[in-house]
């Protein structure tokens, strides 16, 4: 959907804020940039719809570099939320909503319908809210008429850059939980802004964490735990809360040694998990038999659910499954391994 070739930007000051970025955004992902305040992480989004131009390389969207298109269909085909909303203060929510659309000049049917349906889909109701006017909303609602401002042309991209830091813990919680349930819903490719380590978790498909204008891991977020690159992304990681932590953050993965495919043999002194050709889990083999009713891990439970059933079912191992998939063992020893350290890591940035 985006790529970034050789991408540099120094401005006239003689900033240099990007040195040379190279990534690529996937149609349909949820990408998220992090890191330090400074490090270039909205400069990166002012360039992918040219509010500023690079100083080096290419920036492609949809296969075609970003300057073939006429600037306003560039602009119409990604919707941009800031930090903070300036949404239009003399006009209604309906009519802030329906700017991209009155340009594109859709018939003003469609654009009704389209402002009640992502009204709905931001989670305020529109015969409420449709007919006010910006400063009778919350900080949260104008936030959520901005995402749904952005969302109102039908673009192919949604930029958001630190959507929620300007929000208290409680509506940014939910925004965030809507905006994940939205973006699964829609499928649209979003590149997401934070500086909130946890956010970054909660939210990402993969996380780019960058540096000075550099990028130092892109990664899914499973992999920034389990192999962050330096002492850098090391620190970034553990210095958050962790109410997100899941079986699969902590789980050995596909390449764990108590896997093995039907039929195959192998010899050791523990219970084995027998992947089919398709991936799916077929059960546990102990002593050459095969039981299918044993007790899995649903990959998104989190670490302290992951505990309970342990304990329930007295085992020392246990598949972890994505839908019907085998994608993973985790061990118990492996969770209290994981807290031990992160309780450690807790200590040393006190
Ligand atoms: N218009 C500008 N002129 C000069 N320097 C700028 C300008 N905008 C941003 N910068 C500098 O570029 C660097 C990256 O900024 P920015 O992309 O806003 O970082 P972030 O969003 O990650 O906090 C910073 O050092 C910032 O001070
Ligand atoms: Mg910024």
């Amino acid at each position: 959907m985006i790529t970034f070739t050789s991408v540099s930007k120094t401005y006239s000051d003689g900033t240099e804020a990007l040195k040379s970025l190279n990534f690529h955004v996937k149609e349909g992902e949820f990408f998220v940039l992090i890191g330090p305040s400074g490090c270039g992480k909205t400069t990166t989004m002012k360039l992918i719809n040219r509010l500023i131009e690079p100083t080096q390389g290419e920036i492609y969207f949809k296969g075609q570099e970003i300057h073939t298109y006429p600037i306003h269909e560039l602009r119409w085909n990604i919707g941009y939320v800031l930090q903070r909303i300036a949404l239009f203060p003399h006009m209604t929510v309906a009519e802030n909503i329906a700017v991209v659309p009155e340009m594109r000049r859709w018939e003003k049917a469609r654009i009704r319908e389209q402002v009640d349906r992502l009204l709905e889909r931001v989670g305020m109701d529109p015969v409420t809210y449709r007919h006010r006017k910006p400063a009778e909303l919350s900080g949260g609602q104008q936030q959520r008429v901005g995402v749904a401002r952005a969302l109102a042309g039908d673009p192919d991209l949604i930029l958001m850059d630190e959507p929620f830091s300007a929000l208290d813990p409680i509506s940014r919680e939910r925004l965030q939980l809507d905006i994940q349930n939205l973006q699964r819903e829609i499928r649209k490719t979003v590149v997401f802004v934070t500086h909130d380590m946890d956010e970054a978790m909660a939210l990402g498909d993969r996380v780019c964490l960058m540096r000075k204008g550099r990028i130092i891991q892109l990664d899914t977020p499973q992999r920034l735990i389990q192999h962050p690159e330096d002492d850098f992304v090391r620190t970034f990681i553990g210095d958050r809360k962790m109410p997100w932590q899941t079986a699969i953050d902590v789980m050995v993965d596909a390449n764990s040694p108590w896997i093995v495919m039907e039929g195959e043999r192998k010899e050791t002194d523990g219970p084995l998990f027998v992947r089919g050709e398709r991936g799916e889990f077929l059960g546990c083999l102990e002593n050459g038999i095969l039981k299918k009713e044993v007790p899995v891990l649903p990959n998104h439970s989190p670490l302290h659910e992951a505990l309970q059933i342990f304990r329930e079912n007295g085992v020392e191992r246990m598949p972890v499954v994505r839908e019907d998939k085998l994608v993973g063992v985790l061990s118990y020893r492996s969770i209290v391994d994981y807290l031990e350290r992160v309780e450690r890591q807790k200590g040393m940035t006190r």
